[in-house]
């Protein structure tokens, strides 16, 4: 680099890296304990490590001060660990210990796009909370959550790790997630710091093939895939970690765009930025870094503040700082950074586990919240009347998820115990199911099993009972990260075992429990109900019995779009129009007469062979209520941009069961500088509605949150005519317009 060019640099890096102020007590602490640091106490703070060495040789690096943090260690090992910091180096700086406390410690929440079909910002708060509780009492005081990517991508495993394709619901749970975690402050016993990722763009990987690359465009980057994380750190979100995907050519850890001019200057954040597992060396694949020591470079001076694993730091920062190709200040604020989290989070006070005096660990109280939310995460797709489940049928159990301890839990749960799973199977032998006839037959013992040879003995068993419950899905290691599957029909012979089922003439209820939204149409016709849950955790048994049984109504609507086939992915439903949208029924693929002419299918955008449509749109799900929308009304027809339009409808319960409906808000801005989509999630509420009551649902919606980043790349809102809906999915609901001066 020629040398103004690297002071022009370095002067940029000075005014956007956090720099103290060291007005406040906080800021005076940090900057007093700085000045005692040493170059190599500095970098030592930036270098995460885990477990991959003998327990000797960590603790020894820690004494030397050359570990800031420790991940994923045995917790059993923290405090040991902890004391070798705070007790026998130096300066005693503690460490923050990290984990991935994704959906849950000991006791397993859905996972996230489970806990995202719940629309409920406050189940999900009280889920993730309960998770800091358990995680913080054991001395981990850092999770590597929430993953708020955008995915528009079934085939791709981490959509189970997802909040789904919307940024706007990502980002209203994903700050009820930060708020969870974090608690009041972050010094509470119940308390634990948040780490907000990928930053940013990695559930775009082309192909929906984990760690691929991503080409979004800086409208489309801001306008969607930044939406969540510029929320969840509004929110108070502590630190935030770097993503493993290149983005037009630039991988994350090396993006002084992404880390300095957004998170830093427009953003305000103050917390610190750690890598993902090796994602700074990985930039020599990517061909973006020559060597080990160029990573280095790269990344600190792109604003990388903490490093996870590859070491690059420690072996190369001290040369790099003596080179002055990575300037002392860029240094100095990233340690600021860092111990602004330990200090806020009363590591030098309290650097210890903080066992109660009874342990929060699968308490009963815990065991409620996780329930609740496994009772709210679950999506009614499908039923023809064969749901609840009436007392005294006697039930055919069927299927390898009716019992599948481990994969219930789903991905990322290294810590929940599979022994306190309960299981749909396990939920039949609680008090509270006790007196439910059934007879277990599974037919396939795991989901990729394809041995048929017990069909048989299941279809007689199903003849024996009323109604057959055929539990289908994916193990859990099917999903999650690294777990990219490019066909996703349910596997093995789960189809067929359906068919099977559905051969005896009795009414099948199909549960499905699975990662990710499976391509399901072929097997609807064999299924006269079905249950959706994505992983529903430690007590997902009972919360489905709940659900089947009808003590619980279910109220999960649908975070992403379900596809009929794969190969119609990526759809969305806010996508923008092309110029030709597909207005009617699609000619079915044998129905194409024999040389037909040209154009004599229109010249429109859809799949000869699976139309324009999903299977399930966004925001999709049933009730055993039914519910009417009527009477929209916008308080006024012409606003300005610093009005705020109230929006109103009624929504009636036309049924005999009270139940939960999920209200949601969609605009349209009809024309843009930049094409807008369809439809645009703004807001939604559930109401919950005695049989035959109605509500009125209020959506208050400040004009500036239809402000986008157009052509010239500012945010503001456009002038100009705006559709919006109140309804109960993305596809249906009260259309009204309005305009904006
Ligand atoms: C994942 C992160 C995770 C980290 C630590 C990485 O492979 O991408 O999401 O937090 O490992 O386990």
């Amino acid at each position: 680099m020629k040398k103004g060019l690297f002071v022009i640099c370095v002067a940029a890096l000075l005014a956007t890296g956090c720099k103290s102020t060291g007005n406040t007590e906080e800021e005076r602490f940090i900057e007093d304990l700085l000045g005692k640091m040493t170059l190599e106490e500095k970098i030592g703070q930036m270098n995460q490590l885990c477990f991959d060495q003998p327990l000797d040789s960590i603790k020894a690096k820690i004494r030397a001060g050359e570990i800031g943090s420790m991940l994923n260690i045995d917790p059993k090992l923290i405090d040991e660990i902890q004391k070798t910091a705070v007790e026998e180096s130096r300066l005693g700086i503690p460490l923050i210990i990290g984990r991935d406390i994704i959906h849950g410690y000991k006791t397993v929440l859905p996972i996230p796009l489970g806990l995202a079909a719940s629309f409920d910002p406050q189940v999900v708060e009280a889920g993730t909370h309960m998770a800091a509780t358990e995680a913080r009492e054991e001395g981990i005081t850092w999770t590597f959550a929430p993953m708020l990517d955008i995915s528009r991508d079934a085939r791709w495993g981490r959509i189970a790790e997802s909040l789904g394709e919307d940024p706007y619901l990502s980002g209203e749970l994903g700050a009820a997630m930060v708020r969870g975690f974090q608690g009041e402050h972050l010094s509470d016993s119940d308390a634990i710091a948040a780490c907000v990722k990928h930053f940013v763009g990695y559930g775009a990987a082309e192909g929906g093939r984990d760690y691929n690359s991503t080409y979004i465009p800086e409208t489309l980057l801001r306008n969607v895939y930044l939406e969540p994380f510029q929320k969840a750190i509004e929110a108070g979100a502590a630190t935030l970690m770097t993503s493993f995907n290149d983005n037009d050519g630039i991988p994350a850890s090396g993006n002084d765009f992404l880390l300095r001019t957004v998170l830093r200057d427009e953003w305000k954040f103050d917390g610190f930025v750690v890598s993902d597992w090796c994602s700074m060396s990985e930039m020599m694949s990517h061909g973006f870094a020559a060597d080990r020591k160029d990573v280095a470079r790269i990344s600190a001076n792109a604003g990388v503040d903490m490093e996870m694993v590859s070491q690059t730091y420690i072996e190369h920062l001290p040369q790099l700082v003596a080179e002055n190709k990575v300037p002392m200040e860029v240094i100095d604020n990233a340690v600021r950074n860092i111990l602004r989290i330990k200090y806020r989070l009363g590591l030098f006070e309290n650097p210890y586990a903080k066992p109660g005096k009874t342990s929060t660990i699968y308490c009963d109280e815990h065991l409620q919240t996780a329930r609740r939310a496994a009772v709210e995460s679950a999506i009614l797709l499908k039923n023809d009347g064969v749901l609840p489940l009436k007392e005294g049928q006697t039930l055919a159990i069927v299927g390898p998820m009716a019992d599948a301890p481990h994969d219930q839990l789903g991905t990322w749960s290294f810590d929940g115990d599979k022994n306190r799973t309960v299981t749909p199977l396990r939920a039949l032998q609680t008090d509270e199911y006790n007196q439910v006839k059934y007879i277990y037959e599974p037919g396939l013992d795991y989901s990729r099993d394809t041995d048929t040879s017990d069909f048989e003995r299941v279809k007689s068993a199903v003849r024996r009972a009323d109604v057959a419950v055929v539990f289908v899905g994916e193990e859990a290691i099917l999903s999650g990260e690294a777990h990219s599957l490019s066909n996703i029909y349910l596997i093995g012979a789960q189809s067929e075992l359906l068919k099977a089922v559905k051969s005896t003439g009795k009414p099948v209820v199909m549960v499905v429990i699975a990662g990710r939204p499976l391509t399901i149409e072929r097997d609807l016709p064999y299924a006269d109900a079905v249950l959706y849950n994505f992983h529903p955790g430690t007590m997902g048994g009972l919360a489905i019995m709940d659900l089947l049984y009808g003590r619980e109504n279910p109220s999960g609507k649908l975070p992403v779009t379900f596809v009929r086939e794969v190969g119609q992915i990526p759809m969305y439903y806010n996508h923008n129009n092309t110029g030709r949208p597909a207005q009617n029924e699609i000619t079915p693929l044998e129905d194409i007469p024999l040389e037909a002419p040209q154009t004599s299918l229109g010249n429109t955008s859809f799949y000869l062979d699976s139309g324009k449509d999903p299977l399930f749109v966004f925001g999709y799900g049933l009730s055993y209520s039914t519910f009417e929308y009527a009477d929209l009304n916008l308080s006024s027809n012409e606003v300005s941009a610093t009005d705020t339009l109230t929006v109103t409808a009624t929504v009636k319960n036309t049924s005999v069961v009270d139940g939960t409906e999920v209200a949601q808000l969609y605009v349209r801005d009809l024309v843009g500088s930049i094409d807008r989509p369809v439809k645009e999630l703004k807001g939604f509420q559930r109401l919950f509605i005695k049989a035959g009551d109605s509500q009125t649902v209020t959506f208050k919606l400040p004009v500036s949150a239809l402000a986008f980043y157009g052509r010239d790349l500012k945010k503001k809102v456009e002038s100009g005519q705006f559709d919006i809906w109140i309804g109960p999915n993305s596809a249906e609901g009260l259309k009204g317009s309005f305009t904006v001066k």
